[in-house]
């Protein structure tokens, strides 16, 4: 392997900051969609297409083809997101930089990466299976474009497998593959509670002020026991089976080292009575991600804001629906809300959960060539994050592998994310090896 070649190439995908979320970024997602498609050609894609319209485009590629063999379709994704705070970079994340055998950037490892892995194992003189290519650039922004595109045309799905590598090791050395996904429910709480901003000296005492009804609302909807106090909520959660928790507790997870090394702060918190991984992996989440609103510039103003907002999002869990836990947090919050407070909801965006059967063949296989390469095969394991189209991407019967060479501690969506470059020289051996194993196969 030619490793200064394949970093030089790789930061050069990696230098474009392709912020899906951002508008001031869409012609830098435009530019990581014509980095992928000129690599899909270099590989001999012979139908390498933009698709979807409006926002950033899918790419699209077909080939090279391998006659009589099993077809593989490549599943990833291209955007990033956005990299602040920006001063607690080290280096900054469009600017790759090693240290220490790791490189650091935004998108290092969550997913361009990854998707590099998976394009620079395929080698065009000799490729073993069919490939089809979906690399989209909107997954960290919910997958719309791809949604609409599968609905409208299923068949670009149809294959004998599906690889995702979007995701990590459960722990250094042991690979892992991922039975679900969580869902997510993402959406912007508003509370207004007077025509405009008031002075605080002349109105307050009477007057009710939006960031104090907020926050209790807010703190209504989960308490400090870390239960949601949304009805019917917990009513679809299905507890994991019994053999599968037993299997969990012989995961290297401690949750001493999950605090101390990876959360780096003082305690956990969330439902007492069930592990922290079954917080993590089986149990709907309530986060607040932001509160806008008010005065929150340089000195002091004495003001009662009229109006605050708060961006939260809740991950569901296989069997829980996003249409169902958008109606229940609507009246939820309709219900919590005080009289004298207009209190409204707007949803942005949002993922069902993925469930996911291992016992295909294709599973074993990349469990072969994960042993091969790295000297253990894949564990199953939950994932606590989240891939919209997954569901999507398994419509049509193919198995879909969800897997990942990361590791739990790159810093995914914070600052100084990373790769540790050890991963990405396994990644590429791993998959190499997977697409000979599959293509050792006939049509499966
Ligand atoms: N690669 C992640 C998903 C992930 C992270 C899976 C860690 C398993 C473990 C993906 O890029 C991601 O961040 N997804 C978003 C989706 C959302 C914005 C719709 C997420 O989970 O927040
Ligand atoms: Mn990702
Ligand atoms: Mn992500």
């Amino acid at each position: 392997m030619d490793q200064e070649r394949l970093l030089r190439e790789l930061s050069e995908f990696l230098r474009i900051p392709s912020v899906s979320t951002l508008p001031a970024h869409n012609q830098d997602c435009r530019a990581a969609a014509e980095w992928v498609a000129a690599e899909l050609r270099r590989l001999g894609c012979h139908d390498v297409a933009f698709l979807g319209s409006e926002t950033h485009p899918v790419v699209w590629g077909k080939g090279p083809d391998v006659p009589g063999a099993p077809t593989l379709l490549i599943y990833g994704h291209y955007d990033v997101q956005p990299p602040d705070p920006l001063a607690e970079w080290t280096t900054p994340p469009f600017e790759p930089t090693q240290r220490d055998g790791k490189l650091y950037a935004r998108g290092s490892a969550d997913d361009k990466g990854q998707v590099f892995c998976l394009l620079k194992a395929i080698d065009p003189q000799n490729p073993r299976v069919n490939f089809r290519f979906l690399i989209e650039g909107e997954e960290e922004y919910g997958s719309k474009v791809l949604f609409d595109l599968l609905k409208r045309e299923p068949q670009r799905v149809r294959a004998d497998a599906v690889v995702v590598a979007d995701m990590s090791y459960v722990a250094p050395g042991w690979p892992a593959v991922y039975t679900t996904l969580r869902g997510l429910c993402y959406a912007e709480i508003t509370v207004r509670t007077s025509k405009t901003d008031l002075h605080s000296g002349e109105y307050g005492g009477a007057a009710p002020n939006a960031h104090e009804e907020l926050a209790r609302l807010l703190t209504r909807l989960k308490g400090a026991d870390g239960k949601i106090n949304i009805p019917g909520l917990y009513a679809a959660v299905k507890r994991p089976p019994k053999a599968e928790l037993a299997a969990w507790k012989k995961l290297p997870f401690n949750e001493k080292d999950f605090l101390n090394k990876r959360v780096q702060g003082k305690g956990l918190v969330g439902l007492k009575k069930y592990s922290v991984l079954e917080r993590l992996w089986a149990l709907p989440t309530f986060e607040i991600h932001g509160i806008l609103g008010g005065f929150t510039g340089e000195g002091a103003k004495t003001v009662i804001p009229a109006a605050a907002t708060a961006k939260v999002s809740m991950r569901l869990v296989p069997n829980q629906k996003l249409a169902t836990v958008e109606r229940q947090l609507a009246a939820a919050v309709k219900r919590l809300a005080p009289k004298h407070v207009t209190a409204s909801v707007r949803f942005l965006h949002g993922a069902d959960p993925a469930q996911i059967k291992v016992d295909n063949p294709a599973f074993k296989l990349l469990d072969e060539a994960f042993k091969r390469v790295t000297g253990r095969g894949t564990v199953p394991a939950r994932a606590g994050g989240s891939i919209p189209v997954v569901p999507a991407l398994a419509s049509a019967g193919a198995p879909v592998i969800l897997t990942g060479i990361g590791l739990p501690d790159d810093r995914l969506h914070a600052p100084n994310e990373k790769l540790d470059l050890k991963q990405l020289w396994d990644g590429i051996e791993v998959f190499r090896t997977f697409y000979g194993l599959l293509g050792a196969q006939r049509r499966m």
